[in-house]
């Protein structure tokens, strides 16, 4: 008998331990190794003691002391032995300096009375941060700890953030603030890119002219640098002193994160010329660069001061970064001042080089040496690969995967930061909604399904792939509230690609995870971008009433929602349950609603489109090669759709883009197959200036034709498997031609790469 109610106690202690699990009490991003609730629970209050051994425990007891102070108004008596005494007292959190097994990892364990954290200095650090996700939300309530058994360790070594502070300046109290925020998610290496053609942001002592002239431009860009032609006529600068770098490097390094300093060359470094135009080939005048983009004017490699100039700095530098990597940039390096100078020519005949490529090899590898001689390694972005690969350097792959991948086969060390996923800069929703951005679609979901060994390498080659970094170029991100914005919740699945094992990488559960964690960030005044609420999603639907299910992506937050095509707002229907929708027959319904977040913050329109159509069939046709036709006209329309079926001239290109075109006063006709992966229904996609109109299968599925500035639109149809006949028919007159065509499945972009075919 007794076995019996023993047996059922632990099948309802099982159960109610998947309980806890399936209603997310305990939801740790990133996702530990292993987690296991445990009965009972940990209740926190002024009467609770610290106990612990060892320097690094006796830290990071004064961290949870100061989160316990900031948050509740209180501290807990902490105590270091030699060793821990045996708990008696009520409520005792015991932090041991003792090995985990890896040297970032740790076990925790909370029961009813103690709290149990078991790691290495970095293993205790990241512990107290998975601790600090185990309190509750609301902190007027009581600070009941869930029970729970966690073992963990990280993935990849390297865990990295960038944040470009050339093109805006961001002060030393935001630049401790994201650090702060990176701790919470267990990232490590901080990558800092001091240097752009827009501004030199470091002091270095034996150069002031980079403090005077190259920290200070004298105007802005208003607007996409690719659209605007207005300035702002506002100086705008700012530069860290050397003593604001080095208290940054310590806050940093008493919070396990590494500073890595960038310092850009050869490219841009417009900047540095403005200061100091001898170091350029045309001998200038230069001017702090005030668009955004890149610039020709690079440093000149025959002038040996540009040499001791870079050495000069750097010394300055490794002197402030204990850093062992060094950031010596290399990225997009224009060549045509080297191509028109001819002492340029001379000294690539000289070294006996093939060309410009292979001069900026000799350039980086030349500079590596001088970094070397001092231990330390260079780190640089994929372009270093081009003319040969410096013989002990790094590679940050951004142009996609490919130049990690090139890398790790010649077996260099690689860190993965590919524009294709980890771009922070580039937008997380459609433009008609989201605040001015790089442009490229980079949703969360799209980021979370990042796998940074690629497939095409072997287990022995993907050893050299070190770890991730997200980037935030800045251009687009003026200050604190848009970094934020851009940053999270996007760094929250990064932190699961750098931290989490790959078997317990899971989208929905990170999805269920999210609102908890967001509520966090609301109450620490984060500025995060609000996702759209959890079932708010596009789909085919077969019968003329669906229900809709919605989970409001906040922890707190609510959702009011509109179904008859008006605007929602705070006086619209509040979100309660499921409701039910109408969709007409042959026709579609549409859902649109706001988020507003306990704060007040309210979130960009969001929507959702059911469809209730025939799916239509794929075509009888053969794929032929990839890309799309193009048919230029060289004269405007007064609209797009009066586009003449032949053109002045035509060709293939490798997706629906006008870039490659320079269109002005001109229109374009764009043909071809796309081949869609699965059933489903597919949002197609025109933002555009001026008019466009999207055809599928010989129907407009969108129409955004007329002159127009820039506007945004979007149409829905359901797609059976196969081919389907394209045509986007574009037309521009005047200044600003802009044209991003896009076909998206469940928020996430059809790669033009893998999905379109001219056909046969
Ligand atoms: C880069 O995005 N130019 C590294």
């Amino acid at each position: 008998m007794k076995k019996l109610f023993l047996s059922i106690l632990t099948a309802l202690y099982f159960l109610n331990g998947m309980a806890q699990l399936k209603t997310g009490d305990i939801t740790i991003i990133p996702e530990p190794v292993l987690l296991s609730p445990m009965p009972g629970s940990f209740v926190l209050n002024e009467k609770a003691e610290i106990h612990y051994s060892g320097q690094a425990a006796g830290k990071v007891a004064g961290f949870l002391n100061d989160f316990l102070q900031r948050n509740y108004n209180f501290k807990l008596p902490a105590n270091g032995y030699a060793k821990l005494p045996r708990v008696t007292a009520h409520s005792v959190i015991q932090l041991v300096e003792a090995s985990a097994g890896n040297p970032e990892g740790y076990i925790l364990e909370v029961n009813t009375g103690r709290v149990y954290l078991q790691g290495d200095s970095y293993g205790l650090f990241n512990g107290l941060q998975t601790l600090l996700q185990l309190f509750p939300l609301n902190k007027q309530t009581a600070i009941h700890l869930p029970g729970v058994k966690i073992q963990d360790y990280p993935r990849f070594a390297y865990r990295g953030m960038m944040l470009d502070v050339g093109r805006h300046f961001f002060p030393p109290a935001a630049v401790k603030q994201f650090i702060d925020m990176m701790v919470l998610y267990k990232f490590n290496r901080f990558h800092w890119h001091l240097t752009e053609d827009q501004g030199w942001r470091i002091e270095i002592k034996k150069y002031p002219r980079l403090q005077e002239i190259a920290s200070i431009r004298k105007e802005t860009i208003v607007g996409h640098h690719r659209r605007s032609t207005t300035y702002d006529s506002k100086p705008y600068g700012g530069y860290y002193t050397q003593e604001e770098v080095r208290d940054i490097v310590k806050y940093a390094a008493e919070r396990n994160i590494t500073i890595i300093p960038e310092i850009e060359m050869p490219g841009h470094s417009q900047a540095v010329l403005a200061a100091y135009p001898q170091f350029g080939n045309t001998g200038g005048p230069y001017e702090v660069r005030t668009t955004w983009g890149i610039s020709k004017d690079v440093l000149n490699p025959v002038n040996d001061s540009v040499f001791t100039f870079l050495q000069d700095v750097l010394t300055e530098v490794m002197a402030l970064f204990p850093s062992q990597y060094i950031h010596i940039g290399g990225d997009e390096c224009l060549k045509d001042r080297w191509k028109e100078s001819a002492d340029v020519q001379r000294l690539i005949k000289k070294l006996g080089l093939k060309d410009e490529h292979d001069l900026q090899s000799y350039f980086i590898q030349r500079m590596e040496k001088f970094v070397n001689s001092k231990g330390r390694t260079i780190i640089g972005w994929d372009e270093i690969l081009e003319g040969g690969l410096a013989p002990n350097a790094t590679v940050m792959s951004w142009r996609g995967e490919e130049g990690g991948i090139a890398a790790a086969k010649q077996k260099h060390d690689v860190i993965m930061t590919p524009n294709t996923y980890l771009y922070f800069d580039y937008t997380q929703g459609q433009p008609a909604t989201e605040p001015l951005n790089a442009a490229a679609y980079l949703p969360l979901k799209t980021v979370y399904k990042y796998e940074p060994l690629p497939a095409s390498l072997t287990p022995a080659e993907r050893k050299y792939i070190k770890g991730v970094q997200g980037n935030i170029w800045t251009e687009f991100i003026p200050d604190q509230p848009m970094l934020d914005y851009m940053v999270w919740p996007r760094a929250l699945a990064l932190s699961e690609i750098a931290w989490s094992q790959p078997g317990k990488k899971n989208y929905r559960r990170f999805m269920q995870k999210l609102p908890m964690e967001l509520g966090r960030l609301n109450t620490a005044g984060v500025n995060f971008r609000i996702p759209e609420p959890l079932g708010l999603e596009s789909k085919v639907v077969t019968t003329p009433s669906v229900t809709v299910t919605l989970k409001p992506p906040v922890k707190g937050s609510f959702i009011y929602y509109t179904t008859d095509g008006s605007q929602p707002g705070t006086r619209s229907t509040p979100y309660a349950k499921p409701f039910a929708l109408a969709v007409p027959d042959n026709g579609s319904a549409v859902v649109q609603c706001i988020v507003v977040l306990p704060s007040g913050r309210i979130s960009p329109l969001y929507s959702a489109t059911y469809v209730r159509k025939p799916y239509l069939p794929a075509l009888p046709v053969q794929a032929g090669k990839k890309g799309v036709r193009f048919s230029l006209v060289n004269t405007a329309p007064a609209n797009a759709r009066q586009l003449p079926a032949t053109g002045d001239s035509s060709g293939v290109l490798p997706a629906i883009d006008i870039r490659p075109l320079s269109l002005k006063n001109a229109g374009v006709t764009f043909t071809g197959y796309v081949k869609i992966p699965a059933d489903d229904l597919y949002e197609f996609h025109l933002n555009s200036d001026d008019g466009a109109v999207f055809y599928v299968d010989d129907q407009i599925v969108v129409d955004n034709d007329g002159q127009h500035d820039l506007v945004d639109k979007s149409g829905f149809l359901p797609l059976k498997k196969g081919l389907h006949r394209i045509k986007v028919q574009y037309f521009n007159v005047g200044t600003g031609a802009w044209l991003d065509a896009g076909i998206y499945r469940d928020r996430e972009k059809l790669n033009p790469a893998e999905v379109l075919y001219i056909g046969q």
